[in-house]
Formats: structure tokens, C-alpha cells, sequence
């Protein structure tokens, strides 16, 4: 694999290990004999396997068709239905993938994950008069983020392209049978791709949910898949020496029974900042609950050393880190030497930003776990499709162990709702008039 656990800094005595082998071991059979809790959520665990090779096929090709069609894709989603497309395209692409224009794919823009206004209008203005393309991803079709921004980009298509026009730039993808946006896409004829039941929305990024936004953004799909598959064969090894997926579930375990209950996901390059927020997801919405759990944050350095950094240093000792290290960024800038040498960096001049990073990693990680923050470490060779598809695997079955060590299940999120319940109720809708009233007495003087 293109990925590397290291856990020499996570403070590990020699047993420790030793001692929680067989709880883990047990937590990745109960997985494998899809004997544990939510166990008809496992379509994931095989998908590089059992994918379904002709929608494979039409999201290809439905990529190049947007990338005829427009300049610009507007992917429409929330949650599971968006963050795993993002950190996608921004591992591949960077954080100015959407300016860059490498000649890899469209423009790719994410609405439909908040309810402002401004965001919207500002999405308007970078589209202008240029030629776009929605996909709508929604499993329920009634998520209120997601349905308003499909309204109001559904509507600017019919105004710019007629109904039409609009029916060939729109795709929908959602549940295979029900839901309101199923009924909508087959009443209007748009192109529709499924969320597939047996895949948690958290799990669904290598499903069509995420792979049509990709494609379309330029990333090579079949590489993705391949990385994954391998990560698949690398992971499923039952022996806890051999697997590194297994070793990352049960440190973070140790960590925890340490009192050790937030995580800092890590990293030293941008282009990973989204794949920080997939991660969030991932680990709070499968973790959290029933009073349990690791609490997820992400971080992004050396950009938050100068902010956060003093905390992980110095403040409560509640914190593990887990650090995502790229060997090989891609470019190589050196650091220039300057004649005055007023900032006093000619000793730099000539070395790689690279290799300033990398020291600026080891620095760090030696200086946070003699604070008492301790450090797991995973390298990958390089951001690539590849490396992109095998470490979405890594963290989806590492995750799934956890969440059977901790002794919840990893596969709902029942705790998603109480929102959505309120907000339905304060908004009006239909059969929340009662819980309306009692709201808006609680809310009085806020
Ligand atoms: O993980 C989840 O289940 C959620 O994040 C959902 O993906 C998210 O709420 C979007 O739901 P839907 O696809 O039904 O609009």
C-alpha cells in the first residue's frame, strides 16, 4: 500500500498491544461475519468488488458529457452526500483546483451543505453567463439544504436553457425506488445514478454519490477503484501484526481508555483540509453515541501551530494527534537567498519547501509528544486517485472496528435528527404545531 501506520510516538507500553489483540481481532470477525451491530449497512466493506460496472460505465460517461456541456458542475448535498466528493477533488486538485484550469475536468462547486443566502448568490456570480451542469445528491430527496439549492439551481437552469435544456444538465442521484427526488427525476426524465441501500450516506463516497462529481471534476476513477481494491486485500488480513487498519482501531481505543477523548486528524498540505472534514464526519457520526466516542477535530499545519498550536502543547491533556504525512508533494520550490538576509533565513536558502515542511512535522511531533499529546503517524507516497481510493478504505474499516470495540453501532446516526425536528417545527411545517408552541416559549428573550 501507498500508506504507512506508524505508532512508535502514541506512548504504547509493549503489552498494551498484546493485551487488546484478541478484543480487536474478535470486533474485525464480527465485521467479516456481518454477525455485529448494523451489519446490512456493510456494502461498503466489498464494494471495489461488487460495485456495479455498468452504472461505472454511465458515470463515465455522463462526466464527459458534463464536461461537453459546461464549465462548471454544481454538485448539490449535504453530509454524506457531499464531503467525500470535496475531499476528493481538493487531494487531487488542490485548494485552487477550480482556478487552475489543468485541463482536468470542469470547475466543480458544492452547494446545498448550509442555508445562506450569501453563499448561493456568490456560487450566481462565479458561474455568470458560463454554461453549468447540476447533480443533485440527495438518498431522501427531502433534506432541507440540499432541496432548497436544487430549487433555486433548478430554477436558474430552466430560466437560462428552457425546460428542456435544463433536463440535460440536471442528474439526480438518490434511492434505486422511492423518494421524493426519485419521483421528481423520473417525472422530468433526468439522468439518475442510485445511493445504494446498503451503504451509509458516511460510506458512500466511492458509490455513484461521489464518483459522478469526481469524474467530472478530472479524477480518474478506474485508479481510485484500483486503490481501494488493494486497500480491501491489505485490510483484510485477521491478524492484528498484519493489519494496519486493525492497529490504528486499537491505539485509538488505548488512547481513549487513557483519557485521551479528542483526535486531531492532522496534515501539513491543504490539499487536505476537506479530507479533514470527511473525516469528521466519519468518526462522529459512527462513533458518537450512546455517551461514547472519540471526539474528532481536524487541523491543518503548520497554519494552525499559530493558532491551536498552543493548546495541543500546552493545554488540557486530553489530546492524541494523528498526523497525515505526504513524502512526495508533487513540487519542488526552494527557499531563495536573499542578499540582506534581514529574516535571517539565508542557513534555508537553497533547501525545498519540502524539506522545510518535513522538519517542521518532525519538530513538531517530538515537541507535542513531550507535552504529552501523543502521535500516530500515517505517510502516504503521494496525493494521487490512487492513494485517494485505498485511504478512504483504511479509515472506513479501521472506523468500523472501533465502533464495534467501543460497543455502538458504527452504521446509524439516530442523533442527526433532534435538529432537524426543531427546525422543522420552528420553520411551520405541517404536524410540528405542538412542539412549535412549546419551542418558541423556550426560545423567548433569545
Ligand atoms: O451520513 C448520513 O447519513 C448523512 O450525512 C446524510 O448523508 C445526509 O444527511 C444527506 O442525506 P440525504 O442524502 O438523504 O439528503
Amino acid at each position: 500500500m501507498a500508506i504507512k501506520l506508524n505508532v512508535q510516538n502514541a506512548g504504547l507500553k509493549a503489552h498494551e498491544l498484546d493485551y487488546i489483540r484478541p478484543l480487536v481481532e474478535s470486533a474485525n470477525r464480527a465485521l467479516h461475519e456481518r454477525s455485529g451491530a448494523g451489519s446490512e449497512m456493510l456494502g461498503w466493506l466489498d464494494l471495489p468488488e461488487t460495485y456495479d460496472r455498468e452504472e461505472f460505465s454511465r458515470i463515465q460517461a455522463a462526466a464527459k458529457r458534463i464536461q461537453a456541456q459546461s464549465e462548471v458542475l454544481v454538485a448539490i448535498g449535504i453530509g454524506g452526500s457531499y464531503l467525500g466528493a470535496r475531499a476528493g477533488l481538493e487531494f487531487i486538485k488542490g485548494p485552487f483546483g477550480n482556478q487552475l484550469h489543468s485541463g482536468k475536468g470542469v470547475e466543480v462547486y458544492f452547494a446545498g451543505n448550509n442555508l445562506s443566502s450569501a453563499y448561493v448568490q456568490n456560487l450566481f456570480d462565479i458561474i455568470g453567463e458560463r454554461d453549468f451542469s447540476v447533480n443533485v445528491i440527495s438518498k431522501s430527496g427531502t433534506t432541507t439544504e440540499p432541496a432548497v439549492a436544487f430549487r433555486l439551481f433548478k430554477a436558474k437552469l430552466e430560466e437560462k436553457y428552457g425546460k428542456e435544456g435544463a433536463r440535460e444538465r440536471i442528474y439526480a442521484t438518490t434511492d434505486a425506488h422511492k423518494g421524493a427526488l426519485r419521483g421528481l427525476a423520473e417525472e422530468e426524465g433526468y439522468e439518475t445514478f442510485v445511493v445504494p441501500d446498503h451503504i451509509g450516506g458516511r460510506f458512500s463516497c466511492l458509490s455513484a454519490v461521489g464518483l459522478l462529481p469526481m469524474a467530472a471534476g478530472g479524477m480518474d476513477l478506474e485508479k481510485v477503484m484500483q486503490g481501494c481494491a488493494d486497500a480491501r486485500t491489505a485490510y483484510s488480513k485477521p491478524e492484528l501484526p498484519d493489519n494496519d487498519a486493525m492497529k490504528y482501531a486499537a491505539v485509538r481505543y488505548i488512547m481513549l481508555s487513557k483519557g485521551k477523548g479528542t483526535e486531531i486528524l492532522a496534515s501539513y498540505e491543504p490539499s487536505l483540509a476537506m479530507f479533514g472534514e470527511w473525516y469528521k464526519q466519519l468518526m462522529a457520526e459512527s462513533e458518537g453515541k450512546d455517551g461514547k466516542g472519540i471526539f474528532p477535530v481536524s487541523a491543518n499545519f503548520t497554519t494552525d501551530l499559530h493558532s491551536i498550536g498552543q493548546f495541543i502543547q500546552d493545554g488540557a491533556r486530553t489530546l492524541f494527534e494523528t498526523v497525515l504525512w505526504v513524502e512526495q508533494s508533487g513540487h519542488d520550490l526552494t527557499v531563495p537567498e536573499d542578499p540582506a538576509n534581514m529574516d535571517g533565513l539565508n542557513f534555508a536558502a537553497g533547501m525545498t519547501m519540502q524539506q522545510m515542511n518535513e522538519k517542521a512535522m518532525k519538530g513538531t511531533l517530538l515537541a507535542h509528544v513531550d507535552g504529552g499529546t501523543p502521535n500516530i503517524v500515517i505517510t502516504l507516497d503521494r496525493l494521487d486517485d490512487y492513494t485517494f481510493g485505498g485511504l478512504v478504505y483504511f479509515f472506513w474499516k479501521s472506523l468500523a472496528i472501533s465502533g464495534y470495540l467501543l460497543g455502538v453501532n458504527p452504521f446509524d446516526q439516530p442523533g442527526v435528527e433532534a435538529y432537524k425536528k426543531n427546525m422543522f417545527a420552528l420553520l411551520g411545517k405541517p404536524g410540528y404545531e405542538q412542539a412549535k408552541a412549546a419551542l418558541e416559549e423556550r426560545l423567548q428573550g433569545i
